[in-house]
């Protein structure tokens, strides 16, 4: 048993659409599943939670044919609660919203769990892991962002790596079966840092489009250095 927290957890990369081709989606989300991915995140986002607008959900349930794994939508959007039932309709078996993003949270997460869908929360960097102390019950999936969202390709903010320790912690204490995800900045000089404070589900889109040898080996070259954490 290694020394990183939570060390239970099986290692899951997965892929930040955002740099793909999006003329070639479907394609791509093929790509990303034959090259082993463990889920793919949809980066939504409405241009008024973050300065970036993305993926609707008829985009998303156009590619659902083309790949078998999990899809994760990153909800950063205001209101969630009214296009959550849309992005679950799409294909989306899991919906991350951000504590930030509505007045009601933890009502927020019970609704999208009535949906039928996995649950995830997300803490942007300046919001404290406070915020969720109270709802890490109702969850699957904890995501501390490594980044200020809105955009793919910026640096990793390592100062993260404190609260993903507090976050797995409060989940060990609690006795939870709750993944903890980064993401933002995670590539192979990031991500041993970000496993070794304890998280298990490590989300990146730059690094894997830029590895010159391809798709294929930037995914299990960072789950070897994941797994080696
Ligand atoms: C920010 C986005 C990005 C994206 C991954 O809103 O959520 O973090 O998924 O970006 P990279 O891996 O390119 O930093």
């Amino acid at each position: 048993m290694s020394d990183r927290p939570g060390t239970d957890r099986r290692i899951q990369i997965a892929p930040s659409v955002l740099p793909a081709d999006f003329s070639r989606l479907g394609q791509e989300v093929a790509a990303l599943e034959d090259a082993g991915v463990d889920r793919i995140q949809w980066d939504v986002m409405d241009g008024r939670f973050v300065p970036n607008l993305t993926f609707g959900p008829d985009v998303i349930n156009a590619c659902r044919p083309h790949a078998s794994v999990l899809f994760e939508a990153h909800l950063m959007v205001e209101e969630p609660d009214e296009l959550a039932s849309r992005y679950v309709d799409a294909g989306c078996e899991l919906l991350i919203v951000h504590a930030e993003a509505t007045r009601h949270l933890h009502r927020t997460l019970g609704h999208v769990r009535e949906l039928g869908a996995q649950v995830g929360v997300a803490l942007n960097p300046a919001t404290p892991v406070a915020a969720i102390e109270n709802v890490l019950d109702l969850v699957d999936l904890v995501l501390v962002m490594t980044v200020n969202p809105g955009f793919g390709g910026q640096a990793y903010l390592a100062s993260m790596e404190p609260k993903v320790a507090a976050v797995r912690r409060l989940v060990l204490d609690g006795g939870l079966d709750v993944d903890i995800e980064v993401d933002g900045g995670i590539g192979p000089e990031t991500i041993q840092g970000a496993a070794a404070a304890g998280a298990n589900v490590l989300v990146a889109g730059s690094a894997l489009y830029r590895d010159p040898q391809g798709l294929a080996h930037a995914v299990a070259e960072l789950r070897a250095l994941a797994e080696a954490s």
